[in-house]
């Protein structure tokens, strides 16, 4: 399993091939900003003010929280960092500063109330319309270039609506959001593991004007030879684990994992529950019976981590992951995502929110990558091997609570993104994390196992 840092990447050439006009930049800031808007009002309109101002488990805050905070952090980088501006309303900041109140907390704040929340969002989006068609995105300074700050603000409200989402999930009660569902299982006919050629490859982000501080700098990586799956893992497999007694089983588990389950009587995925020899689950206020071809969803780390080692095999590392999703066999570079450098699109992968669940394993067909790894990208965030830590060379930017804070063995890496998010939120070079007990979040995975060269 090695997984060495060779040399680091300063050119471009690794990365998307056409870098966009400040313009089209401008248009896509634009455009992000619009369609994270309504998602925010989708999440926050579909429930009564008293679902706005409940905690609906502490692990999460009360979705009018999530919505001030929102305008509260545009405020802060677009129209004060940005545009110079003063403050609205200072006296709110403390109370949607993520790190002075934890969200067990979040309740028994003095929030502003949901009609207040709202306007002042909206009041800050109307300044900030104004903001981004006057700034300059081409040589100024690295918090406009190419627009990142807009870039970066519209990505944040995505990552707060994937969130609110995960509250919805949590929440109890009728259902109260709807979408399509994702077409049938196709006939995926491919080989269920392939294996990913040893060498050097570029991870990180390059010529990507919106890539987080996290995602950078580009380096080369050394990667031995290794088989990852072509699909998640489902949950018929999963159900396998289960019934061969997994979760009895401490030989499969590490010792925190095993002591975790013990301790919370943990048996299956979250939102599970057997009924009579067969498993149901709950989905956004409906209860159905767990499909057995669509990838296993709301499982830990230890979990995954755990079903891996029954299976003989084990999760793959960041940089195995994101060599599977970028590698191009035939030039040798990186590319933006499975299916090359374009943009994500309804065919190339289950992103967004427009299903509230993960397509069947084998769908999308035209997102996979160059030897045929399907689903990389949307469906279920993969959990990896990997703790979050800094790239070499890493610097934190804009502010060292995105990102640096929260480096160390404590949180694992998710690749990938879920059905949840959205593409401005979503690319081969992304980074997510959490603590390895979590499972609220849309969070599956896929295995590996290292291969001799
Ligand atoms: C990257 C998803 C772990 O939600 O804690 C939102 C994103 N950072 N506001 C989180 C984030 C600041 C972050 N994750
Ligand atoms: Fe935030």
């Amino acid at each position: 399993m090695t997984d060495s840092v060779t040399d680091s990447v300063t050119d471009t050439g690794h990365g998307s091939p056409v870098p966009a006009d400040p313009e089209t930049l401008r248009e896509r800031a634009l455009a992000s900003l619009l369609i994270a808007r309504d998602r925010t009002a989708l999440l926050t309109g579909c429930v009564e003010e008293p679902d706005l101002t409940a905690q609906h488990s502490p692990l999460m805050s009360p979705l009018v929280w999530d919505l001030a905070h929102i305008g509260n952090q545009e405020e802060q980088w677009l129209l004060r960092a940005v545009a110079g501006q003063e403050a609205i309303r200072p006296e709110i900041d403390s109370l949607y500063d993520a790190f002075e109140h934890p969200r067990s907390e979040r309740p028994s704040l003095p929030l502003l109330p949901p009609a207040e929340a709202r306007r002042y969002a909206a009041d800050v989006r109307g300044r900030v319309l104004d903001v981004l068609a006057r700034t300059p995105f081409e040589g100024t300074t690295r918090l406009t270039e190419a627009g990142f700050a807009f870039g970066m603000i519209a990505q944040h409200e995505q990552q707060h609506d994937e969130t609110m989402l995960i509250t919805h999930q949590l929440r109890k009660g009728p259902q109260a959001l709807a979408a399509p569902d994702p077409g049938p299982a196709p006939l995926f006919t491919g080989p269920s593991e392939v294996v990913v050629p040893g060498g050097p490859f570029t991870m990180g982000a390059t010529g990507e004007p919106w890539a987080l501080d996290n995602e950078l700098p580009a380096h080369r990586r050394e990667v031995a030879s290794f088989a990852i799956d072509t699909t998640p893992v489902t949950n018929g497999a999963y159900q396998v684990f289960i019934e061969d007694g997994g979760y009895d089983d401490p030989r499969w588990w590490t010792a925190e994992g095993w002591a975790h389950i013990r301790r919370h009587a943990i048996r299956a995925p979250l939102f599970w529950h057997g009924d009579g020899g067969q498993w149901l689950r709950r989905r956004f206020g409906a209860t159905e019976i767990v499909p057995p071809d669509e990838p296993v969803l709301h499982v830990c780390w230890y979990e995954a981590d755990a079903y891996a080692r029954w299976a003989g095999r084990r999760l793959p590392t960041e940089a195995e992951w994101e060599k599977a999703a970028r590698f191009d066999p035939a030039t040798g570079r990186s590319r933006r995502y499975p299916w090359g450098d374009a943009d994500p699109g309804a065919e190339h992968a289950n992103l967004g929110q427009r299903h509230l669940r993960p397509a069947p394993a084998g769908s999308y067909p035209a997102g996979e990558s160059p030897l045929g790894v399907r689903q990389l990208i949307g469906d279920v965030w993969e959990w990896t091997a990997s703790d979050f830590l800094p790239y070499p060379g890493f610097t934190a930017f804009p502010y060292k609570e995105y990102s640096e804070v929260f480096f160390g063995p404590d949180h694992k890496v998710l690749r990938g993104g879920s059905f949840a998010v959205d593409p401005v939120a979503c690319r081969g070079t992304f980074r997510n994390w959490d603590y390895p007990i979590r499972r609220q979040i849309f969070s599956g995975f896929r295995t590996a196992r290292s291969v001799d060269a």
